[in-house]
């Protein structure tokens, strides 16, 4: 759990980001419907929560540096108990002050009333612009409100800045309470997919795995996957967000697992490849000990002081050299990676930055340059090989073949910790595995 000093010192220090005389204003996710009267299950916005940790849709806090009566203001909607019979608790304004520090809280019915003359006097809005249609158009109805008031002396903000920058390079940085929810989101994923390797079976579909993952995920507090569970066998794994999840498995086919929970609101992704019979042929295997070496290499790069393509770089490198040795590629080394020939089987990054959303915000580059990584920021190294069935440009062994492998990594002081490492991932570590499995 964030404890609410957290929460607190979180807002002051967006607001020690702000200019004077400005107002920061962050809206809530509003609910989605799913199907006619019936909403998907509701997800809190990742940057309303990093700030106050209210658990409700249809709220809007401000932030207002140096307000008499309080800088955190709250709206939400009121306590009512019909409505609450049907479709759940709520906080209310009343008991917000108590259980989220909210320095005043008021009815988000209101807001239209109370927020415009809040607004008055301040020179700047800090505001997320174009993330919801409805909330802009709202925000500008405040500021006309205002505007409408100048021959009465009314001074309307003049300045809109976007909060995105200040607040997303706060989120980049974890702290070790979030460092801590990410470990035990990281451990419900490891789980999950050594439940998977127990569990799979050739026939199976893989709808069943992915049944597989999210019992384990539900079972420990993450009632929802962080993002939709990728389980691709076969020719399918080349498909890189493939999300059907309906074949068969077959005995003599690889299954590409990419599943991660999200608990207390933090994400975990992970990606293992292996056999569903529970042994590699070898085409198989020249290919993974390809994708597992690139991420050695890739991974021993994650420390202080190297930016943040460098393990990507790495990656690149082991993988054109081996598509070079497997007869996937024909040149030289330094020639291929210039024209990103290794692009044809590897098309995407190494990694993105993870946290509250599984890819988080932060920047990868400053000026033109590519990061540098500082302890606390966690990202993954995800390198991968592609060979889809329909590619004749490849030996015939290798094709309808998908690998990829991923881990969440974490910058320490001095290198890095690999947080998901509890997942085996060498041939002969999943080979026993799952052969124990079998015999059990
Ligand atoms: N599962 C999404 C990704 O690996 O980026
Ligand atoms: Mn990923
Ligand atoms: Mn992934």
């Amino acid at each position: 759990m964030i404890p609410k000093q957290e929460f607190a010192r979180r807002r002051q220090l967006l607001m020690q980001t702000m200019e004077p005389g400005s107002i920061a204003i962050i809206a809530s996710s509003q609910e989605l419907v799913r199907s006619r009267d019936t909403h998907f299950m509701f997800r809190q916005d990742s940057d309303f929560h990093y700030l106050c940790g209210f658990p409700e849709p249809n709220a809007v806090i401000a932030l207002i540096p140096g307000r008499e009566h309080g800088e955190f203001v709250l709206f939400c909607n009121e306590k009512d108990p019909e409505q609450e019979t049907w479709h759940g608790r709520r906080c209310g304004p009343e008991a917000a002050c108590d259980l989220y520090s909210a320095d005043d809280a008021f009815p988000i019915d209101d807001i239209d009333d109370i927020l415009p003359g809040m607004m008055e006097g301040r020179q700047r809005i800090y505001y997320e612009m174009g993330k919801n249609n409805e909330l802009d158009s709202r925000v500008m109805n405040w500021v006309n409100k205002i505007r409408s008031q100048v021959k009465k002396g009314a001074q309307p903000p003049g300045e809109f800045i976007d909060l995105r920058h200040a607040l997303h390079e706060l989120r980049l940085f974890k702290s070790a309470a979030e460092i801590k929810l990410m470990r035990k989101s990281a451990q419900i994923a490891v789980d999950a997919h050594l439940r998977a390797m127990r569990e799979c079976r050739p026939g199976m579909t893989e709808w069943q795995i992915e049944a597989e993952l999210h019992y384990e995920f539900a079972r420990q507090g993450a009632r929802s996957p962080a993002y939709s569970s990728i389980v691709a066998s076969g020719n399918n794994a080349c498909i890189l967000h493939y999300t059907e999840n309906s074949s068969k498995l077959r005995k003599d086919d690889l299954l590409l697992i990419d599943a991660g929970a999200e608990y207390e609101m933090y994400a975990s992704d992970i990606t293992r490849t292996f056999p569903v019979s529970g042994r590699f042929s070898n085409a198989q295997k020249e290919l993974y000990q390809l994708v597992l070496k690139a991420q050695d290499a890739a991974i021993g790069s994650v420390k202080p002081g190297n930016h943040w393509m460098q393990p990507h770089e790495e990656a690149v490198k082991v993988l054109t050299e081996g598509m070079i040795e497997l007869g996937l590629l024909k040149g030289g080394l330094d020639e291929l990676i210039e024209q990103e020939a290794y692009k044809q089987y590897y098309m995407h990054k190494t990694g993105h930055w993870i946290g509250l959303d599984v890819h988080d915000v932060g920047d990868y580059s400053i000026e033109g340059q590519p990061r540098i990584l500082e302890e606390n920021m966690v990202l993954t190294v995800e390198p991968a090989i592609y060979i889809p069935e329909d590619d004749t440009s490849a030996p015939a062994k290798y094709r309808g073949i998908g690998i990829r492998i991923e881990d969440d990594v974490l910058v320490t002081k001095q290198g890095h910790e690999v947080l998901t490492s509890g997942v085996p991932k060498t041939i002969d570590e999943i080979e026993s595995i799952m052969a124990k499995q079998k015999a059990a």
